[in-house]
């Protein structure tokens, strides 16, 4: 049954900084079996999605943990420019360590609901869920500031889990999805294809393109192509 439209109470939930805590506390170990678990470890989603962004000169990933999704481009053969950002610590230095060789990768310990990018980018990725880690007025309030940083012609791509979600979490009826572990809980919300739709037009995005594909778990899960 398709979710209903938000109540203003649950449109103006702020969610992002009360999940802080798992990340800060989570081990690596832990975050690449998650992402094992779901059949995002070896990069799929790049692999799915290079074609659109391999002639790019500058990419960003927002939220980059422990640097899987920058593994896999590097993997692909990108060398121009990306910009890593994530806002833990722990996630920073130890991509700081992966990365050392690679000087077209550039780490920025930046919150995203903050951040100011030192040039315009071609695409920013957000991929594996990490949009839904905001509820969804910071996932509007940060799209609008994070379009202001894309060249004219610069997209945005958003990759979710796809209506539902299947071995990380439960997801509730107000389309929340909760998880909990010994050493935090994660709380986040699964935009719908209509609440991205409504956010790029809020932002004045010409073009939102939706693409299904499936994980090394035979999950199906979403790109959302903002441009
Ligand atoms: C599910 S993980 C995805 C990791 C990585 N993008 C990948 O695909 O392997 C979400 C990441 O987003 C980061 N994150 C969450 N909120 C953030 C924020 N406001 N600013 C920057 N990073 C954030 C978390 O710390 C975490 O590393």
């Amino acid at each position: 049954m398709p979710a209903s439209q938000p109540t203003i109470e649950e449109f103006e939930r702020k969610i992002n900084d009360e999940n802080l805590g798992f990340y800060q506390k989570i081990e690596i170990e832990r975050f690449s079996e998650f992402a094992k678990i779901i059949g995002l470890e070896t990069g799929v989603d790049i692999d799915e999605i290079y074609e659109i962004i391999k002639k790019d000169k500058v990419l960003v990933e927002i939220g980059a943990g422990y640097g899987r999704a920058i593994q896999a481009l590097l993997k692909k053969g990108f060398k121009e420019r990306v910009y890593a950002v994530e806002r833990v610590n722990h996630l920073v230095n130890y991509m700081r360590h992966l990365f050392v060789e690679q000087e077209n990768v550039k780490l920025i310990l930046k919150d995203v609901k903050y951040l100011k990018l030192p040039e315009k980018a071609d695409t920013i990725l957000w991929v594996w869920s990490g949009i839904l880690e905001l509820s969804l007025k910071e996932q509007e309030e940060a799209l609008l500031q994070l379009k202001e940083q894309l060249k004219p012609h610069g997209k945005i791509i958003i990759e979710t889990p796809y209506q539902d979600v299947k071995f990380i979490g439960k997801k509730s009826t107000d389309n929340y999805i909760r998880f909990e572990t010994d050493w935090g809980k994660i709380e986040a919300y699964l935009s719908t294809f209509q609440d991205i739709k409504l956010m790029s037009e809020k932002v004045c995005f010409n073009k939102l393109e939706k693409k299904l594909y499936k994980t090394n778990k035979d999950l199906t899960r979403v790109f959302y192509i903002l441009s």
